[in-house]
């Protein structure tokens, strides 16, 4: 059975692609349209490099001068030498332009579903159809063109990528915004939707260490692709997900999320209001004011942060104040349009 491999690149385009049982990665890729920069073929030059982020694999000839028993530790491989052993995602520090590879599928889903979800939020159901799964990895996502107008904008994916091809999205509803007032105003099953995906470079890696999620506000979307990439896969780790929202009722997926818990083994929630009523009992503040530091001071471990541009910054600023040299920080940064 074929392999589904995932390139991504440094401009954030990931492309996908099957790989025959045995077969070597580059004539794979190249066989597939992707033109990977090479010199040697031979495992010497290191030209074709990249870096495992998921999946097996083993390669034929690496020599020294190519990759340091370091960078193998680092899982670095030469796509030339590579051979995978199960599906597989591999990170290229270049552009994609560099392989003369097309960019990510333009495709159009049908709504099936609308729905609040909290104060502040409502999740969108699209429908592919049956034609062919979309590939994505957890945690990347669409741009969809507003219906009725020519404005786009991008949302993360909220769930991982199956055959059934059903997508869902997290949407923070604005006083009034383009997608907001088409959500709350216009949107209905039977809606098509265009979209153009995958894009972006955050997405769940190969889990070896403890993992901790942390969302703010809608950037929750694209941790529950990953949680369900784990709950559907298993993990063999510990996952704390904190989840940080300005006010109560502005919480969402509840139920969802404290279901991982059974799930997930060794699954673990944090939820944190910054500017809570008198009524709410729970966490106040800032999400780094409530880590675990035990969590962190045990470290190496995997973190992915995905929300507003100040929540991410406060986060990493947090890091390195605190010294957590074993913490691998993964972010996104979305930019609300106000419009
Ligand atoms: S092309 Fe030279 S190492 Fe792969």
């Amino acid at each position: 059975m074929n392999h589904k491999v995932a390139f991504s690149f440094a401009d954030g385009k990931t492309l996908f692609f099957p790989v025959q049982p045995n077969e070597i990665l580059l004539d794979a890729a190249l066989r597939n349209g992707i033109n990977i920069p090479l010199d040697c073929r031979e495992g010497v030059c290191g030209t074709c490099q990249g870096r495992c982020e998921s999946g097996d694999y083993s390669q034929d000839y690496v020599d020294e001068e190519a990759l340091s028993s370091q960078d193998l530790q680092q899982r670095k491989m030469l796509t030339c030498q590579t051979r995978v052993k199960s599906d597989a995602a591999f990170y290229f520090d270049f552009a994609s332009s560099l392989c003369n590879a097309s960019g990510p599928e333009q495709l159009s889903g049908t709504v099936t579903e609308v729905r609040q979800i909290s104060a502040s939020t409502a999740i969108l159901y699209l429908d592919l159809g049956a034609a062919r799964p979309l590939d994505f990895l957890p945690g990347q996502y669409a741009r969809l063109l507003i219906p009725g107008t020519a404005s786009k904008r991008s949302y993360s994916f909220a769930n991982r990528p199956g055959a059934r091809n059903q997508l869902q999205f997290l949407i923070r509803l604005l006083p009034d915004g383009v997608m907001s007032n088409y959500i709350r105003e216009r949107c209905k099953a039977g809606d098509e939707i265009v979209l153009e995906a995958p894009l972006g470079a955050f997405y769940l890696r190969h889990v070896t260490k403890p993992l901790i999620l942390v969302a703010g506000g809608t950037g929750l979307s694209a941790l529950l692709g990953m949680l369900d990439e784990l709950a559907e896969r298993g993990c063999g780790q510990p996952v704390h997900l904190y989840y940080g929202v300005r006010d109560a009722a502005d919480l969402c997926e509840r139920a969802r999320i404290e279901a991982y818990a059974e799930r997930i083994p060794g699954f673990r929630y944090t939820a944190v209001v910054s500017d809570p009523s008198a009524q709410w009992t729970g966490k106040r503040g800032y999400i780094a004011e409530h880590f675990d530091a035990s969590e962190l001071r045990d470290a190496p471990v995997d973190m992915y942060v995905c929300g507003p541009p100040p929540m991410v910054e406060s986060i990493k600023s947090w890091l390195q104040t605190q010294a957590l040299d074993g913490v691998h920080l993964y972010y996104e940064k979305f930019t609300e349009s106000n419009i």
